[in-house]
């Protein structure tokens, strides 16, 4: 199978492990998606790679491929298509003044003049982080909009995969009330699968069960201890910074705290008190901030690829609820003590 190119902690790589879910690509390659799927796991765990990899499947099926991700800092990240669609790419582009502002409006265009104009054929369109970049009313309709082209399309295809990712708590929340899209959770990396992209990082480092322990098999952070020159603490200060998670433990009350303190603990917590209107409100708030997700049975074929084990405390990883990372979770342990020192 041929394995995408990466870029990672400043080389170039090739995607690593995920075996399981390189296997469900194939099998969607075969069969096509309905309704969109929505690839929803916590940030940085390698959703935008994992798309990546999946181009590179669909194309080995015969699929042209149309992907875009809005917020790729790269431009020509933006937009990626198979070669064979080249010229009706260029076409639409002549026809727009600025297309790169609406990347996703023009993506669709591409999308539905492929089915137009190459019929029967086989066509993925994969959105990267559309509803980041977009207000959330508008992302339901693009949702909507991505189902349209499934069930209506403007020619004749053969088979047709939509896979769109997020990492907004309230995005799902949103869009999985509709039918118009089903959610499949990709976790951080397996031990396994993380273990191997730690070593493709040189000497000298912090032993691989430090670095499991803070980071819980997020790539993102891995790179990001690697960058801070493995100070866990620039990380960590980075991260409660740019969240502003003081401001955000400041607004709680009393009440509220409490119960955080005992989710750092066990993030079930949350699942056990979920009638008392208080951690309802904590719930919502945690999971609109991406601190915390809430995940399924690990049996369901709701996971892309290998779910995270049924219950881990040192993870933060519960039954019901999990930490996005254990990273996040100890950014939030840190104001709190503070907090509780003023
Ligand atoms: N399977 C993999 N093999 C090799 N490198 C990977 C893999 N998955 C992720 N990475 C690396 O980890 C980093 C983070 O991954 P990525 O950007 O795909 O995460 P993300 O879930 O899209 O993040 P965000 O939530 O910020 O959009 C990237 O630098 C990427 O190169
Ligand atoms: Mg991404």
């Amino acid at each position: 199978m041929k394995r995408a190119r990466i870029r990672f902690a400043g080389r170039e790589i090739e995607f690593i492990n995920r075996e399981v879910a390189l296997k469900y690509i194939e099998e969607l390659a075969e069969r096509g998606t309905y309704p969109v799927y929505v690839v929803y796991g916590p940030e940085g765990c390698g959703k935008t790679t994992f798309l990546k990899q999946a181009k590179a499947i669909l194309e080995d099926y015969s699929y042209h491929v149309v992907y875009t991700n809005p917020l790729a800092h790269e431009e020509k990240e933006i937009l990626m298509y198979t070669p064979s669609i080249h010229d009706i790419v260029e076409e639409v582009f002549k026809s727009l003044l600025d297309p790169y502002s609406r990347i996703v409006d023009v993506s669709i265009k591409i999308a539905s003049i492929v089915m137009r104009k190459l019929r029967k054929s086989r066509i993925a369109i994969l959105m990267d982080d559309i509803f980041q970049a977009i207000e959330l009313d508008k992302a339901e309709i693009y949702t909507k909009t991505l189902l349209n082209l499934i069930e209506y399309p403007s020619g004749d295809y053969e088979k047709i995969v939509v896979l769109v990712s997020s990492s907004e708590g309230v995005s799902r929340e949103r869009i999985g009330r509709h039918r118009w899209a089903d959610f499949y959770i990709l976790w951080n990396m397996s031990r396994e699968g993380f273990r191997k992209l730690y070593e493709v990082l040189p000497d000298p480092k912090p032993s691989f069960e430090d670095v499991w322990r803070i980071a819980g098999g997020n790539p993102d952070i891995l790179e990001k201890l690697y960058r801070n020159n493995w100070s866990v603490e620039n990380v960590i200060d980075g991260f409660i910074r740019s969240r502003k998670l003081e401001h955000f433990i400041a607004s709680l009350s009393e009440k509220e705290r409490g119960i955080l303190m005992e989710a750092i603990e066990d993030p079930d917590t949350i699942f056990k008190r979920l009638r008392e209107s208080e951690v309802q409100q904590l719930e919502k708030k945690l999971i609109e901030m991406n601190l915390i997700m809430d995940v399924w049975e690990r049996e369901s074929r709701g996971w892309i690829d290998i779910p995270p084990p049924e219950k881990d405390t040192e993870l933060g990883i519960g039954k019901y609820y999990a930490w996005q990372t254990p990273l996040h979770r100890e950014a939030i342990k840190r104001i709190l003590m503070q907090h509780n020192n003023i």
